[in-house]
């Protein structure tokens, strides 16, 4: 990292302008990480035309053509701050004439490791594409983080990654369920690290302490409206979804509104159609971004074990009717590009209570937990442990650790 650093430091001293590319989360974390750093960008790229010529961490958004034009090679370094893109964002800029590790470097070398931290152990909803849906297990830890606990894990992350700029505050439970997230929140930005949340707004949590602890970014998921809605959004109510996202909104507006919201709306076979433009009305209406998302299984557990041959649960079985591209044809494109990196590797995921998953895109404990807690393995040691997983041979073998980027791509390709 810190010959990346020294990289940066000189394009600067040499008058380059530093942009960023991403204007997502983990681009608002790299300009916060090169801020504590003294490095102040010149702005973001971003594909999506929503957000060019606006502002994000006072930042001017451009579009990606800005790096085509005449001079700008010479004039700008690009730091790329994309999780699932880098392999297509290094392209592009290569083919604008930029140069690896001279006039761009790759977050992934720039910041090698990413931390999802799980604050709840619990979630509201059984969603049928979830593993939390129809999955067997009952061996994942149903606590819920401390605040004190959250600062030690805090500490060891700064201390052990001082690139870190950005943490997402969940994986499989629902945050807004811990009464500690505010105060979460707001340690973490006052020790320069901004966080993402990601909830299904079904709980009435205290939404004005939320805001104003300033989480960077809020992620709001939803398939369907109405009385459809609960049918993949298991165990939901549409009303009180709404009637939270309008809470949220007029919080936003009053408090902080700054504040990221996306909306990831789950397309489906029932959700299409006149739904999702109902959503996507609903987000106009709010100034929340709008993420059309083909759904998939996002229980790799169920992924492997039917590449294994292992049948399908029910609850997922359920789920797949429904999906617009099937597990099938997933798993097809995801092999075709089996050859490329897993994006997850570089990710590592510590749970509520402190155990240290192997990987993130997996549910169940067993056979996916590299350390017992967090606090007391170095992150050498729970990396040497990860990289030498089975579980990593077992999944590469089929491509699945391409799966999810698979569908990511495919909602980039429909939306651009
Ligand atoms: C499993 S959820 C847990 C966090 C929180 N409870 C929520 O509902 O957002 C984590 C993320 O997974 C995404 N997700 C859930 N089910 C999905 C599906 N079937 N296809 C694509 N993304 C999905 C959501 O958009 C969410 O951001």
């Amino acid at each position: 990292m810190t010959q990346y650093l020294e990289l940066l430091t000189a394009r600067v001293s040499e008058g380059k302008q530093i942009l960023v590319y991403g204007a997502g989360s983990q681009g608002r974390g790299v300009v916060r990480a090169l801020r504590e750093h003294g490095i102040e960008p010149a702005g973001f790229i971003d594909r999506n035309p929503d957000l060019h010529g606006r502002f994000l961490a006072g930042l001017p958004v451009f579009a990606p053509e800005v790096l085509s034009e005449p001079g700008a090679v010479d004039s700008t370094f690009v730091i790329i701050a994309v999780f699932f893109f880098e392999h297509e964002v290094s392209g592009f800029l290569e083919s604008c004439g930029f140069i690896r590790n001279v006039s761009y470097v790759a977050y992934s070398s720039l910041k090698p490791r990413d931390y999802v931290v799980e604050v709840s152990g619990i979630c509201n909803l059984h969603c049928i594409s979830c593993p939390r849906g129809g999955y067997r297990t009952n061996k994942r830890s149903t606590r819920m983080m401390s605040l004190d606990t959250f600062k030690k894990v805090i500490t060891k992350i700064r201390r052990e990654d001082p690139f870190v700029g950005n943490i997402q505050l969940y994986q499989w439970g629902e945050p807004t369920l811990n009464k500690y997230l505010p105060d979460i929140v707001r340690y973490a930005r006052a020790n320069s690290i901004l966080c993402t949340i990601s909830s299904n707004l079904n709980y009435a949590a205290d939404f004005r302490a939320l805001i104003e602890s300033r989480p960077e970014c809020l992620r709001i998921s939803v398939s369907g409206t109405g009385e459809s809605y609960g049918i993949t959004h298991t165990g939901g109510n549409w009303n009180a979804f709404v009637s939270n996202v309008e809470t949220i909104a007029g919080l936003r507006q009053e408090i902080y509104p700054e504040m990221k919201v996306e909306l990831y709306y789950h397309r489906y076979k029932h959700s299409i159609g006149i739904q999702q433009e109902q959503v996507a009305e609903m987000c106009s209406r709010f100034d929340f971004e709008f993420h059309p998302v083909p759904a998939y299984l996002i229980s790799l557990d169920d992924v492997l074990g039917y590449c294994e041959g292992t049948p399908l649960p029910d609850a997922a079985h359920r789920a797949r009717k429904l999906l617009l591209i099937d597990i099938d044809e997933g798993l097809a494109m995801a092999k075709a590009e089996a050859s490329l990196d897993c994006d997850s590797l570089r990710v590592v995921m510590i749970n509520a209570d402190l155990s240290v998953s192997t990987c993130m895109m997996y549910y169940d404990p067993e056979r996916n937990t590299c350390a017992g807690n967090f606090l007391e393995t170095s992150i050498e040691n729970i990396t040497t442990q990860r990289m030498t997983s089975s579980l990593c041979v077992r999944c590469r073998n089929h491509g699945i650790h391409r799966y999810c980027g698979i569908y990511a791509k495919i909602s980039e390709e429909e939306r651009y």
